[in-house]
């Protein structure tokens, strides 16, 4: 393994993950296959942009020619899939692009794993595919998704399996907890939460606030891929948590702490339709395999809000275009018939 594409690298964790394995593996060579959906920002990459063992290319993976020529003219010979259409919220609204490339992409990387005799293909996914659970989730838990997003996801964990045990590509498969860090979307609560209350905007909670989440550090989830590159079993799925459960309340007392802005701010607002109240992994396989979240919940919270504190130039470009539209729709009713909470 040493000339990696890595799908869906313009976005958060993937462009994370491209800085981390420049930094760890001198001899590799790291190449982006990214569609530039509006979640993708070459921003995120620009500090590596003119690493030589760095390349990008614009590209569809449900386009099984982009995905080909990526292959053959990088001579790639490892695909690590974090290309997806990822926010439950929209896939609330309209559902149509996740299944397009959660789906059928995860599968035409998979013919073209097969076809190019690849090392491995790894797939990213995520703790969502269990649904909402009432103890931590192992890796032999039935998938019971509940949301189109985890839906998408978990129906492209079911094809990657289908490949291994089919056509004997060597898979390896991650499903990681909530993620946090720099360059994350403003869509993702803890990003948007961080970056409205620096505007003194309103931040939208939704129902009681109770619903639980595990934290994870983004260089937590990147060294974990690492590890399961190199030493996960082939055909083997491994969940990747941060053993840092929380209410999303106690996010958003973080937040305003660190930020010293007022509770005021929060809006307790229309619930999330179909809104799992907890999510939970457990990662006993990683650590036999010597890994483990090195970030508690605080040191990764602490990290990101000094981040977006620092990078204002990055997500202030991104609050001004599209995304207004999007906020409008997803928040602009419900913001105007929210109520006052004490948090
Ligand atoms: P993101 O939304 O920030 O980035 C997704 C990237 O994929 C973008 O760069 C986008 O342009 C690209 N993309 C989308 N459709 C594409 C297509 N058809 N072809 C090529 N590129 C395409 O996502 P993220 O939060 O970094 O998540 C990355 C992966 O990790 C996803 O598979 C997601 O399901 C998984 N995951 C995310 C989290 C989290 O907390 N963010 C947690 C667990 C797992
Ligand atoms: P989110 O970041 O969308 O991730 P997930 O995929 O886990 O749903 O949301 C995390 C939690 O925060 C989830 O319980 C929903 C809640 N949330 C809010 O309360 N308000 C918001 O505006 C958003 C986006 C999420």
């Amino acid at each position: 393994m040493k000339n990696l594409l890595v799908t869906g690298g313009a976005g958060f964790i993937g462009s994370n993950f491209v800085r981390y394995m420049l930094e760890h593996h001198a001899n590799y060579t790291v190449t982006v296959l990214d569609k530039l959906t509006y979640a993708g920002n070459l921003d995120n990459l620009r500090d590596v942009e003119n690493d030589p063992r760095y390349a990008f290319v614009q590209g569809d993976i449900c386009d099984a020619d982009d995905v080909r020529d990526a292959l053959r003219a990088h001579h790639i010979d490892t695909i690590v899939n974090f290309a997806a259409e990822t926010h439950v919220d929209r896939s609330i609204l309209d559902a149509d692009a996740f299944l397009r490339t959660n789906v059928f992409g995860t599968f035409v990387l998979l013919e073209a794993a097969k076809e190019f005799g690849l090392e491995r293909y790894h797939q990213i996914s995520t703790d969502e595919v269990y649904g909402w659970v009432d103890k931590p989730a192992t890796e032999n838990d039935p998938l019971i998704p509940r949301s189109p997003y985890a839906a998408a996801k978990a129906s492209g964990d079911l094809m990657v399996n289908a490949y291994h045990v089919t056509h004997h590509v060597p898979t390896t498969i991650t499903r990681a907890s909530n993620t946090v860090g720099p360059y994350q979307y403003p869509e993702k609560v803890v990003p948007l939460f961080i970056t409205n209350a620096l505007e003194n905007e309103p931040l939208p909670l939704y129902g009681d606030g109770k619903q639980i989440r595990d934290w994870l550090y983004v260089t937590d989830h990147c060294e974990a891929v690492d590890v399961v590159l190199h030493q996960g079993k082939i055909g083997e799925v491994y969940n990747v948590g941060g053993e840092n459960e929380r209410h999303n309340v106690e996010v958003v007392k973080i937040i305003l702490d660190t930020l010293d802005k007022s509770p005021d701010l929060v809006r307790r607002v229309q619930d999330r339709s179909g809104h799992d109240r907890r999510y939970s992994l457990s990662i006993e396989k990683m650590r036999a395999l010597g890994w483990h979240p090195r970030h508690s919940f605080e040191q990764a919270l602490t990290e990101t809000i000094r981040w977006y504190e620092n990078n204002a130039w990055w997500w202030q470009k991104i609050k001004s275009g599209d995304y207004r539209e999007y906020y409008e729709k997803q928040y602009g009713e419900r913001l105007r018939t929210s109520q006052a909470v004490i948090v």
